[in-house]
């Protein structure tokens, strides 16, 4: 008997007393064949998802017995002796505004020993369910049917032209207004009771940078580096705000970094959903009115449009020092102008600083800034000027395992990837020299000989953006993921968290190999267990830099964890996204399988005689999950399932390891409200570990009514503290 077997039995005669009944309703949430891992302070006996993991431990007959059904939570669910309490919710006040939606990355400032300013990103709005609940939430309504029958076909109306005045333009203002606000960053203090529990203060510290700071109130933001040059010029090829500088709010605000010296870095993502990502040859914009606001059955976007946002200034890597109340953001256009997942931090006294950052779009790059000058004292808050002098460079991996950093400037030679490196289709979207007007249009090539005629048109960057040396630099950096494929950076596999390691290396997830048409991962370095290209499951990566110098323009990498199901080689999460790392330096990983395919039924794993797309398998992985995977182990172990719909981020241990701060983003995105506790049963084909098929009946929720959790409550977001019950 092995020692797994043992401790199977062992689990099941003393922890939970199942013994041999299959009870759908005592279906446990732990995992069959493990005892309490040790995992720092936070030992934890693993939870069971849906799916056989190879830390069961279990012969195929017993994971067949264990798995065959399943019923999902509309809970968070954690391990025995873990409980969570609701810091903040949707809705709730904060300063003079509101907390926001699908609250994202979460940073702690400690300002004693248990009080201290939380930091909370609002990524987005989950349109549909965001439309159906406000009125619960907020307590007001919103003109959603008297714009609907104004819209196209599509769901669209080009908003920012309606003339001034015009009711119909008024009504889309207030809707576009109320969902801005729900985006951006809130900060709030904290205190933890003598019960141990973390409760809000409401100081005068509280506050929220939303999407339309300083569109009424002159709490612009600011903006440093490069691509001000070409916010400030007056003869632009584009549209142009009349803000010069200044710039209003900050929105899609996803994951983030925290600096040594006490500030928040917050990433500004998928920008294209509220302005448009496409810029002129000078690095201005395209007029409001090409991204349109858009009404449909899944989104509300396109809010930038009816006020007239500039979307260049949209995409970049905000600094705020959650500490100063007069601080409403800086965009530090040094970092560039991409969808900005995360960034983090490699910071050695008296050398240059480096920043890095990846760009979440299929075919994305992975970013390093390096400061001119180097750091002095790791905590002086005048570092933040490091981010104003330097270098952006893209990274370029070799198969081999090495790789080197490629400066984006003027004089980069324009040496392009090719379509034929590219997992998918295989295209390149390449930037052209005469976009000027309207015209923002790309050049999507897919076969090489017309890239290499691309290529022979323009010698270097510099042959391809307009203005001078610095509006040119700046042009570059506005556009920084098409610049970065004419000069070969890699494609990769949707960059999303960031995290320096103990070991001084930076831990990257790349959520998912799938491509898209326009742009796919490189065939040669993102590749599945057995080579498959594209890999939808995902990679966590390691880059070390060679002599461990923030400023080495070469490196080496390693994948350290691989997404799939156990039977192809994966650990059994799919769709990695934020990490962090605990203080015994064990690596704490969330998954984010898109909201649509959680828990889709999969009773076969063929169609019409042919295999089901890697896409259509991530049903089985059930709900997103929290993970933790030890030090110098190679296994997973899950330790948090989200409730309904939902995606777990903002992963934050304080400094006493005590508490586990996590944000619950887009609760019920999908099935809206959970209706009188309905539910339904799903047919799944699972395999085991050992690749034996057998049919799980699973019972899945549909819609969530998470933090409340009574009937017909309406979902919302909400960030908790997680800590052992003791
Ligand atoms: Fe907002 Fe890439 O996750
Ligand atoms: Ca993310
Ligand atoms: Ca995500």
């Amino acid at each position: 008997m092995s020692i797994g077997r043992r401790q199977f039995l062992l689990f099941l005669g003393t922890s939970l007393g199942v013994g041999a009944s299959n009870s759908i309703l005592k279906t446990p949430l732990l995992s069959p064949g493990i005892a309490a891992n040790k995992v720092t302070n936070w030992h934890f006996t693993p939870l069971k998802l849906p799916l056989p993991l190879s830390i069961d431990k279990l012969s195929s007959s017993e994971q067949i017995q264990a798995y065959k059904e399943y019923k999902v939570e509309d809970d968070l669910i954690l391990p025995d002796g873990y409980t969570y309490d609701v810091i903040a919710k949707w809705g709730d006040r904060v300063g003079d505004s509101r907390f926001g939606y699908n609250n994202d990355y979460i940073s702690f400032l400690e300002t004693g020993k248990d009080t201290g300013y939380l930091t909370v990103n609002f990524e987005y709005i989950s349109g549909r369910t965001w439309a159906e609940t406000y009125e619960a939430v907020i307590g007001k309504q919103l003109p959603f049917e008297a714009v609907k029958p104004h819209l196209d076909r599509d769901g669209t109306i080009k908003a920012y032209t309606l003339p001034d005045g015009d009711t119909l333009k008024g009504q889309i203002k207030e809707i576009s207004r109320e969902g801005l606000i729900d985006q951006g960053v809130g900060i709030i203090a904290i205190k933890r009771n003598l019960q141990g529990v973390w409760e809000r203060t409401y100081s005068g510290v509280d506050r929220r940078i939303t999407g339309i700071s300083g569109l009424e109130d002159g709490k612009y933001l600011n903006s440093t580096g490069p691509a001000v040059a070409v916010f400030t010029k007056t003869n632009k090829k584009g549209y142009d705000d009349s803000l010069g500088s200044k710039i209003i709010g900050t929105f899609q605000n996803c994951a983030g970094g925290t600096t040594p010296w006490g500030t928040v870095l917050t990433a500004e993502e998928n920008f294209q959903d509220q302005v448009s990502d496409p810029v002129l040859s000078d690095g201005s914009s395209l007029h409001p009115d090409t991204t349109p606001f858009v009404m449909d059955k899944k989104d509300i976007n396109g809010r930038g449009n009816v006020f007239g946002l500039a979307p260049n200034k949209y995409g970049w890597m905000v600094e705020i020092d959650p500490g100063n109340p007069e601080d409403y953001g800086t965009k530090h256009t040094w970092l560039g102008r991409f969808r900005h997942e995360a960034v983090t931090f490699f910071i050695q006294e008296n050398q240059p600083m480096a920043v890095y950052s990846g760009c979440d779009r299929r075919g994305g790059h992975i970013y390093k800034f390096v400061s001119e000058n180097s750091v002095k004292n790791r905590n002086d808050k005048n570092n933040s000027r490091l981010f104003t002098k330097g270098m952006l460079y893209g990274a370029k991996f070799n198969a081999d395992k090495t790789g080197s950093w490629i400066a984006l400037n003027p004089d980069t030679p324009v040496n392009p990837v090719l379509p034929s490196q590219i997992a998918g289709i295989g295209v390149v979207a390449l930037p052209k020299s005469d976009r000027s007007a309207d015209d923002g249009k790309l050049l999507l090539l897919g076969e090489d000989g017309d890239v290499m005629t691309y290529k022979s048109a323009y010698r270097t960057l510099g042959d391809i953006y307009e203005g001078n040396t610095v509006q040119k630099q700046g042009a570059i950096l506005i556009d920084a993921h098409y610049a970065a494929n004419a000069a070969g950076v890699t494609c990769t596999g949707r960059p999303e968290d960031a995290e320096i390691g103990p070991d001084n290396r930076i831990y990257i997830t790349f959520t998912s190999g799938t491509a898209d048409e326009e742009g796919g991962a490189d065939k040669n370095i993102f590749r599945g267990p057995s080579g498959e290209t594209p890999y939808e499951f995902g990679w966590i990566i390691a880059i070390e830099e060679d002599d461990l110098n923030p400023a080495s323009m070469t490196f080496k990498w390693e994948i350290v964890a691989t997404g799939g199901e156990p039977l192809d080689g994966g650990m059994g999460f799919a769709n990695p996204d934020n990490l962090a790392f605990d203080g015994d330096g064990n690596l704490w990983m969330v998954n984010d399988i898109s909201t649509a395919n959680l828990n889709k039924a999969l009773p076969s794993r063929t169609e019409d005689d042919k295999p089901v797309g890697q896409k259509d398998t991530l049903g089985v992985f059930g709900n997103n999950a929290a993970w933790v995977l030890p030090r110098g182990e190679k296994k997973a172990y899950p330790f948090a399932i989200g409730p309904m719909d939902t995606e777990l981020t903002g992963l934050w241990f304080t400094a006493d390891q005590k508490t586990l701060f996590m944000s619950v983003q887009h609760p019920g995105e999908v099935g809206g409200t959970r209706k009188d506790m309905g539910s339904e049963s799903r047919r799944f084909s699972i395999y085991t570990t050992a690749g034996e098929e057998f049919s799980q009946v699973r019972f899945v929720p549909i819609g969530s009514n998470w933090p409340g959790k009574e009937a017909n409550q309406p979902p919302r977001p909400a960030v908790v503290a997680i800590r052992h019950l003791s």
